[in-house]
């Protein structure tokens, strides 16, 4: 599996992407194009699909450095993020500890400006807790839960199908789902034949439709600084499911 998500440049990237203010990411001094600030907050928005009452359980998978686990427990008592980076996951836990993590925001070549990420106001962490792991071979004891959110995760699986199995069993009946994928396939990532054929919405149906209704799908930008000139402006398909009653 890629270690790309191990290294400090990368960890310094989403840390700016989830904690990041919006003056961080898109500094006044310069005049923006338009919908750049539109695609900004993207952990935040992703969770704002899931619907507004207070749950149980919530699982986020791939959670990088936690900014929509984080989230997910405004309305949740116990959440689990999980992802396989062990550097996303050390610094996820450091921030839901309360300490203040120092990192380099990059600029040009060796110019840098230190920045700090710190949790976002007005959070009860007692149920949130963080662990290293892989979403295709997730602990068989793990449970169920009512809102499981994966964002820009299966299109970085080597077996995607595997995580897409274990879904009607990871929901609880009536539970929610929101999938975010920018559709990004790429062979560093997932060998081809484990690509979808028709299209990642079809893929996406074929699988789940035993076990959930497709309730809304539409599309979230996302920004991702690289340097004070270049960014990654994608556009994610957000699915979001309900698992049947039963089934
Ligand atoms: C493109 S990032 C998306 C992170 C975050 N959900 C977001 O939207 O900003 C993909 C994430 O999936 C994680 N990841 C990759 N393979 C994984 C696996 N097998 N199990 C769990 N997480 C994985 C990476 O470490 C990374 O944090």
């Amino acid at each position: 599996m890629s270690s790309i998500y191990e290294s400090d440049k990368i960890l310094a990237e989403y840390l700016l992407f989830h904690f990041g203010a919006a003056a961080e990411i898109l500094p006044s001094d310069r005049i923006w194009p338009a919908g750049m600030d539109e695609a900004l907050d993207f952990p935040v928005r992703t969770v704002a699909h899931f619907s507004k009452e207070t749950v149980k359980r919530g699982l986020d998978l791939g959670c990088a450095v936690g900014r929509s686990a984080f989230e997910m427990a405004r309305t949740c008592a116990e959440v689990v993020g999980i992802d396989f980076s062990h550097a996303f996951i050390r610094a996820a836990e450091s921030l839901r500890r309360g300490e203040v993590l120092g990192y380099d925001r990059r600029e040009e070549a060796t110019v840098q400006t230190r920045l700090e990420a710190k949790l976002p106001d007005g959070l009860d962490l007692t149920g949130l807790r963080f662990c290293q792991g892989d979403a295709m071979h997730l602990p068989s004891d793990l449970g169920a839960f009512d809102r499981v959110h994966a964002a820009n995760l299966l299109c970085r699986l080597p077996q995607p199908g595997l995580l897409l199995d274990r879904l009607p069993e990871l929901v609880n009946p009536g539970g929610e789902l929101v999938l975010a994928t920018p559709c990004t396939w790429l062979e560093e990532f997932t060998p081809p034949e484990q690509w979808p054929v028709n299209g990642t919405l079809d893929w996406l149906e074929s699988a789940l439709s035993p076990a959930f209704d497709l309730i809304r799908q539409t599309e979230e930008p996302f920004l991702i600084r690289e340097t004070a000139r270049k960014f990654q402006w994608t556009s994610s398909m957000v699915t979001v499911w309900r698992r049947h009653a039963r089934l």
